[in-house]
């Protein structure tokens, strides 16, 4: 049964055949071609252009709607899950158009539903009908997607219409510029989509270029091409010298996708400060005079009525296109079924977890977390080894996190995931004997042992820890030019622990805490985040002409780094970005160079380094110690044996 979740659920092929059915929507109103039809609309959440065009495009077909005019007064009130709901209602529609507030919810419908469901939004997620309006409109204002430049303008990381247009601009081989709202930047998951599937990269568009949109933001250039991909770096000082060598110059912007703030997703409702804005002074500069200006709607005042009678506000006609690209993809979903076609699917193989207790997605808003009965613990495996991480992605709201711990159903042994484990968890998942834990509390919850490990050696012991800590905030103060605008960032979670002692060395030799920040490379939604002063009137964080020192526990490949200043550069322009590490073991693969060491430790591939932190119950100690990796197999076999050799010997 074919259903649309995701813009991912239709091939470009299959989005053009839609696109040449909504040309011919007159001559499917005339044939009813679906005369006999039933759609049911279950909106979770307000709705006037997609509900009614949905509604309106039905009844145009020749079919009928059901629909509850309030969910709240459906049996949704008394308890019902979303997969119910969707079993019941399949039973009286033929296809279910449904809008719903938690990410991946609509994906759980489809699951228990016996007829097509289409995504008409749900959460943060996607709104994948919008984008086919919105394709269709573009492609009828400026012939072809190839080549062009969309501004995709607001808030970029609750925005689910952004989310599903940056994939499908993306596939028509578009180049996009992201011009977010402080704090609402594209989510990391998002970006690694783009730039795994795409291979799309980044560069920075010159400041000044889309001033008189906003002039607090940064705006970053996406492009499948890469020759404008951030530079790598030799100092890391030397950064915003890459960057402006690779900025993204001389850009022709042929639409603005301009966004509402999604206030109904922010806890606090946001501030509305620096939120970008297009207004009369925007139709006057000579560089936008063939821009077209897009809005999904509703507005709320970030964009100016004046833009309504000008040729380039073509946000009218997007919400009008909802009609015939609505019918068409009603009757493309029709002729599919009834074909029993097969279409595009998201195609990778899922990690269901054999046991009772494991990974849990980490986004709250997740259908998976609001509602487990609905769904199964269901995800991707990435195996990330550019930064030597095991990643999993939620198969209904694609939110991505970090896996720390592995084990083996058969012999309930369980280790810390390393990436010379990768081959060896890759053969445990193809005999189905691969569990995956979110922490040693969990593995030992269910019984599991840890895997022997190999001896290890102490490299670093309290003392030096504190002594180099100590250095290394000394260091800081001396180069900061401005400690007012200093800003401690680290890398989480050992990174994290580092940044707050440097934080509490700096404050007792200046007598003033210096802000801190923790980032999250692989995070389920919020990549960076303010850790102290905890002053929820702050706002997000800010980078702008910050002083950042970004601290990690180790530095080997370089990767990890690399990561994470994409991330500080996408979230804003530092003055400039220095890096202090407790361990340099000296094998870079990206030429990064830390500007602040607490010990060079020259180190094998093989040997695995690891800064333990004692916990603030101070019942363990600091220490840094070295150890090779051990094949958690061979351990648990060695084991084996030795249970059966003390067997036979009594
Ligand atoms: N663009 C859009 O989804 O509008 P509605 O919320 O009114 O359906």
């Amino acid at each position: 049964m074919r259903s649309v979740i995701s813009i991912a659920d239709l091939t470009n092929d299959e989005i053009e055949d839609i696109f040449a059915l909504a040309d011919s929507a007159d001559k499917l109103r005339a044939d009813k071609v679906g005369a006999g039809q039933i759609m049911a609309t279950l909106f979770y959440e307000p709705s006037t252009r997609t509900r009614l065009s949905f509604e309106s495009a039905m009844q145009r077909l020749g079919g009928s709607v059901i629909s509850c005019s309030d969910m709240k007064s459906s049996s949704t009130a008394k308890g019902e899950t979303v997969a119910d709901t969707a079993k019941v209602v399949s039973s009286y529609a033929d296809v279910l158009v449904v809008r719903h507030n938690w990410d991946g919810a609509v994906q759980a419908m489809a699951e228990h539903a016996d007829v097509a469901v289409i995504n008409a939004g749900d959460g943060g997620h996607e709104h994948p009908t919008q984008t086919l309006c919105d394709l269709y409109t573009l492609r009828k204002e400026k012939g072809d997607l190839k080549g062009l430049t969309v501004v995709v303008c607001g808030d970029l990381k609750n925005g689910r219409t952004i989310h599903s247009l940056v994939y499908a601009l993306a596939r028509f081989g578009a180049n996009v510029v992201t011009l977010a709202a402080n704090g609402m930047e594209l989510p990391q998951y998002v970006i690694e989509r783009l730039e795994r599937e795409y291979d799309y990269g980044f560069a920075p568009v010159p400041t000044g270029d889309l001033n008189s949109v906003v002039t607090e933001t940064d705006a970053l250039y996406l492009t499948p091409k890469q020759p404008h991909q951030l530079a790598l770096y030799t100092q890391v000082d030397k950064v915003i010298q890459s960057q402006l060598s690779s900025m993204a110059t001389g850009l022709r912007y042929d639409a603005f996708y301009m966004t509402r703030k999604q206030k109904e997703r922010m806890k606090d409702g946001g501030t509305n400060a620096n939120y970008p804005s297009i207004g009369p002074e925007f139709l006057q500069e000579k560089r936008f005079q063939d821009t077209v200006v897009m809005h999904p709607l509703p507005r709320v005042d970030e964009l100016s009525p004046e833009l309504d009678k000008d040729r380039r506000g073509i946000y009218f006609k997007q919400a009008a296109n909802g009609v015939p690209v609505r019918m068409a993809l009603l009757e493309f979903l029709r002729r599919c079924n009834q074909g029993q076609q097969s279409g595009a699917s998201k195609a990778q193989r899922a990690f269901r977890s054999p046991e009772p207790i494991g990974p849990r997605c980490h986004n709250a808003n997740c259908i998976t977390v609001k509602e487990p009965a609905s769904t199964e613990r269901r995800f991707r495996i990435y195996f990330a080894d550019h930064i030597g991480a095991l990643i999993l992605g939620c198969d209904y709201c694609d939110h991505r996190f970090k896996i720390d711990y592995i084990g083996n159903v058969k012999t309930k042994r369980y280790s810390a995931f390393d990436n010379a484990l990768s081959e060896m968890i890759r053969d445990w998942w193809d005999k189905n004997e691969l569990a995956l834990f979110d922490s040693i509390k969990e593995a030992e919850e269910l019984g599991y042992e840890p895997t022997k490990s190999s001896g290890q050696r102490i490299l670093m012991a309290e003392d030096e820890i504190e002594n180099a800590l100590s250095a290394i905030s000394q260091q800081i103060l001396n180069d900061c030019r401005d400690p007012d605008r200093l800003l401690i960032l680290g890398v989480r979670s050992v990174g994290a622990q580092l940044a707050q002692r440097i934080a509490n060395e700096i404050e007792a030799q200046r007598k003033r805490r210096p802000e801190l920040g923790e980032i999250e490379i692989y995070g389920a939604g919020d990549e960076l985040r303010r850790t102290g002063p905890a002053d929820p009137d702050l706002g997000p964080l800010s980078l702008k002409d910050r002083e950042v020192v970004l601290v990690d526990d180790v530095i080997y490949t370089g990767r990890t780094v690399k990561s994470a200043l994409s991330i500080i550069f996408r979230s804003g322009r530092p003055q400039a970005v220095r890096l202090a590490v407790l361990v340099d073991r000296g094998h870079r693969e990206v030429p990064v160079k830390p500007n602040y060491v607490g010990k060079n430790i020259p180190s094998s591939e093989n040997d695995r380094v690891r800064v333990r932190l004692r916990g603030d119950d101070r019942e363990t100690s600091d220490r840094v110690v070295i150890y090779s990796v051990m094949n958690p197999t061979a351990s648990a076999q060695t084991t084996a044996n030795s249970s059966r050799e003390k067997a036979t010997n009594h």
